[in-house]
């Protein structure tokens, strides 16, 4: 029997931090080693660019989510690893899209709105069709499962129902994909512990800053009610049940000492991060065996991509 299919994909805006670690990247290492699905994951090169990007810099961030996509465990044998960009069809697929999408549904779309806020005078036309972009992306493949976080959880609505809207109006093409169950997680910044971890206008914990860096890093950490339960949450993830038990209780009692809860998650983490550090520079240094991992990755990705773009446009009318 056909295995069923799962796809993902990360926006290329470089390092990624314990939060996106947890709320993204490990699942999909963890649905890869189960080996129940057939999974793709890619770099979202295109999407990037609906912000003013400087060339290098864009280069760079791409790479960096490829390598730490390897170096946390996807394994280019086992999943489809590719960047967006080097799949010509998802931009044509998003064309099609664009033509059958209303103005209005793209203009209700929350992340439009916020984003459109915060640059006011350059809202451009990419920014837009991000979702349609976007599903493009998930309906080339015609997967049955999509893991997104809370924030994407509109976009996919609207994949599906672009795949609905053209399956009525060209005949059965596209299966909806379904979400896939991500637990709602939240790791807290650690200067302001009522917002969520962020890359803009916080200091996250990168998964590659090194001992020296997270240590530090932790030591600046706020420890208000709030603040200490997101430091024992994010210990869970990485610690025995013992070791988590013991400042449970202590912060229960009022006896936690917080440079000692400090300085055992500083440990932890740099502890399960080194082979991620290790490999990280590895493959960094190793442009060639990225590229192979790549060229591989687009080559077996259009094996499905491919087909699809044939098929929608001999459907659509395209000679
Ligand atoms: N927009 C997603 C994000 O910012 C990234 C993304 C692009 C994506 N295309 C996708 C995610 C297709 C899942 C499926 O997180």
């Amino acid at each position: 029997m056909k295995k069923e299919t799962i796809l993902s994909g990360v926006q290329a805006t470089g390092r990624m931090h314990i939060g996106n670690y947890l709320g993204a990247l490990k699942q999909f290492v963890d649905i890869q080693n189960e080996g129940k699905l057939e999974c793709y994951f890619f770099v979202a090169d295109l999407h990037a660019l609906t912000v003013p990007r400087d060339p290098e810099k864009l280069r760079q961030d791409t790479l960096e989510v490829v390598a730490e996509y390897i170096a946390a465990g996807l394994d280019p044998k086992k999943s489809v690893i590719f960047i967006q960009n080097h799949v010509l069809e998802h931009a044509e697929l998003a064309w099609i899209f664009n033509c059958i999408t209303p103005v209005g549904e793209l203009e209700k779309m929350t992340q439009y709105k916020d984003k459109g806020r915060s640059q006011k005078d350059s809202v451009n036309a990419g920014l837009l069709t991000y979702p349609t972009l976007m599903a493009a992306d998930i309906l080339l493949y015609k997967p049955n499962f999509v893991p997104v976080g809370e924030d994407q959880v509109q976009h996919l609505e609207l994949a599906r129902i672009i795949a609905r809207k053209f399956n009525r109006q060209f005949g059965e093409t596209f299966p909806e994909p379904k979400p896939y169950e991500r637990k709602p997680l939240r790791i807290m910044s650690l200067k302001n512990p009522d917002k969520k971890m962020s890359k803009t206008g916080d200091d996250p914990l990168y998964l590659d800053d090194t001992p020296e860096i997270i240590e530090a890093k932790l030591k600046k950490a706020v420890t208000t009610e709030t603040g200490a339960k997101n430091l024992i949450e994010t210990l869970s993830y990485f610690a025995d049940k013992s070791v988590v038990d013991k400042f449970t209780a202590e912060q229960k009692s009022g006896e936690i000492r917080y440079s000692e809860l400090k300085s055992v998650l500083a440990t932890t983490i740099s502890d399960h991060f080194a082979d991620f550090r290790k490999r990280k520079k590895e493959l960094l240094n190793d442009k060639s065996e990225l590229s192979k991992i790549l060229n591989d990755g687009a080559a077996r990705a259009r094996e499905i991509a491919v087909p699809t773009i044939t098929e929608v446009k001999q459907k659509i009318g395209l000679l």
